[in-house]
């Protein structure tokens, strides 16, 4: 059985296995986890991967049972060679949808090749504002009252492919990047789960920029 989708990349496949990548901390991999296991998110991790080996999302996924491999970039001749073996392996794993969190490099042709339209990202920012590195320094040097959390199918635009969910956040006036960076991750736990739950569900298309999800009948 499948799940319907919009034209042109086939069908989710009813299994909804999810492949993520991290470089760090994986709270946000820990939230698709909770909300797996809390039933807010129908879906499976297959498996976890990390371009770091001291990740501490590694572990996370461990303790979850979830299969978890630390692939080192140095291993690999170069750039595309590395995106190849992630998408080889994600593929083996019979992933149909690639989540990043919190994964800190650019993600390169054979990996967007082997999964179009089917690679999501979160960003702790309101796209299209301060994208790159330090989304909540950029806020706070910036001087907006309101920043956020984004996430969004990934292109080959740098934080900038189709947006899928917001959630807002104030700035407030005392705020530090530690404390912004604390507030704008409850949004980001929030709207993940949730984000891979509409992608999942297929009822979407992409129209140039825009994410448009379908009207339901
Ligand atoms: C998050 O702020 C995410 O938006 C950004 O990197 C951070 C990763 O945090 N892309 P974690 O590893 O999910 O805890």
């Amino acid at each position: 059985m499948t799940v319907p989708t919009k034209k042109g990349y086939g069908p989710f496949s009813a299994e909804r296995r999810i492949g993520v990548l991290i470089s760090g901390r994986g709270s946000n991999l820990q939230s698709i986890i909770d909300a797996i296991r809390a039933g807010r998110l129908d879906a499976s991790i297959a498996v976890v991967v990390s371009n770091r080996a001291d990740a501490n999302g590694l572990e996370r996924a461990r303790d979850a049972g979830i299969e978890a491999h630390h692939l080192s970039p140095r291993a690999y001749a170069d750039r595309d060679a590395y995106d190849r073996a992630i998408a080889n392996l994600l593929q083996a794993r019979g992933v149909s949808l690639v989540c990043l969190a919190g994964f800190m490099r650019l993600v390169g042709r054979p990996l967007l090749d082997a999964f179009p339209q089917r690679i999501l990202n979160i960003h702790p920012s309101l796209l299209p504002s301060f994208p790159g590195l330090e989304a909540q320094r950029q806020a706070l040097g910036h001087g907006v009252q309101v920043t956020g959390a984004t996430v969004h199918l990934v292109t080959s635009e740098l934080d900038g492919g189709p947006i899928v969910l917001q959630a807002a956040v104030p700035v407030l006036p005392d705020d530090t990047v530690e404390t912004l960076s604390a507030r704008v991750l409850i949004e980001e736990h929030r709207i993940y789960p949730e984000a891979i739950g509409i992608v999942l569900s297929g009822e979407w298309t992409v129209d140039g920029r825009r994410f448009v999800r379908a009207i339901p009948s």
